[in-house]
């Protein structure tokens, strides 16, 4: 049988990441982070020297790599670019720098439409009873038809404090202005602070992590 989708969207510092880990552990699903896959594409084409605002130099790389995450576990992402070397990138996409650089990337619409793809095919071929996929516009385009679809969010102020507890040596002002920067570019590709219709709002402002863990379950076990 083909996995139940749980399609989660939200921008960074909305608890999306570590909260719909959490959540498809506790429903003994996988986890499909997207954005990591835009992460190691920006990897990438820094390690080619690619133009990233090139989207055929991009889709050069897309045509080349293999590229592999775990669904379950510890999360592990390897890129191998043609050439037999496998790159485990799990630390290297998380990168104050590479955050910066990924929003050139992900604005060509023939690139997205090719993870978009590989997703899918991830998810298809996962074998596992369910699969929350993550990211910016999975309720939207990745997985429109997905039984349960929530959009996460959170006040700017306290995405910047979630996320300023996660990197060292940057003030709250510099967080915060990362952060909204980020976005600004990001809803130029893709809206995800307005939940499509049918598309569950839950925003996690005043909801600490294990409560926002149990809205997300509680939604997923409604609609089993
Ligand atoms: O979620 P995360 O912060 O890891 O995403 C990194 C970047 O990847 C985002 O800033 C965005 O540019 C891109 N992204 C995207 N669509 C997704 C997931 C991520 O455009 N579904």
């Amino acid at each position: 049988a083909a996995p139940l989708l749980v399609a989660i969207d939200g921008p960074a510092g909305s608890g999306k990441s570590s909260v719909s880990r959490a959540a498809a552990e506790r429903l003994g699903f996988g986890i499909l982070d997207t954005g990591a896959a835009y992460r190691s594409l920006a990897w990438a084409a820094v390690e080619t020297s690619a133009d990233l605002d090139d989207s055929a130099a991009v889709g050069a790389i897309l045509d080349v790599w293999t590229y592999a995450i775990t669904l379950r576990g510890q999360q592990r992402v390897t890129v191998e670019l043609g050439d037999g070397v496998v790159h485990d990138v799990t630390a290297a996409i998380r990168a104050h720098d590479v955050s910066g650089l990924v929003s050139r990337v992900s604005k060509h619409p023939e690139v997205r439409e090719r993870l978009n793809e590989m997703f899918r095919r991830i998810v298809a071929e996962s074998g596992l009873p369910g699969v929350v996929i993550e990211g910016r516009d999975i309720t939207t385009v990745v997985a429109p038809d997905a039984p349960v679809r929530v959009l996460m969010t959170a006040s700017p102020e306290v995405r910047a404090q979630r996320r300023a507890g996660e990197l060292d040596g940057l003030t709250h002002a510099q967080v915060l202005a990362d952060i909204e920067a980020r976005d600004a570019k990001d809803a130029q590709v893709v809206d995800f602070f307005t939940p499509a219709p049918g598309v569950t709002l839950v925003d996690t402002s005043n909801l600490n992590f294990a409560q926002s863990v149990e809205a997300v379950v509680e939604i997923v076990r409604a609609a089993q």
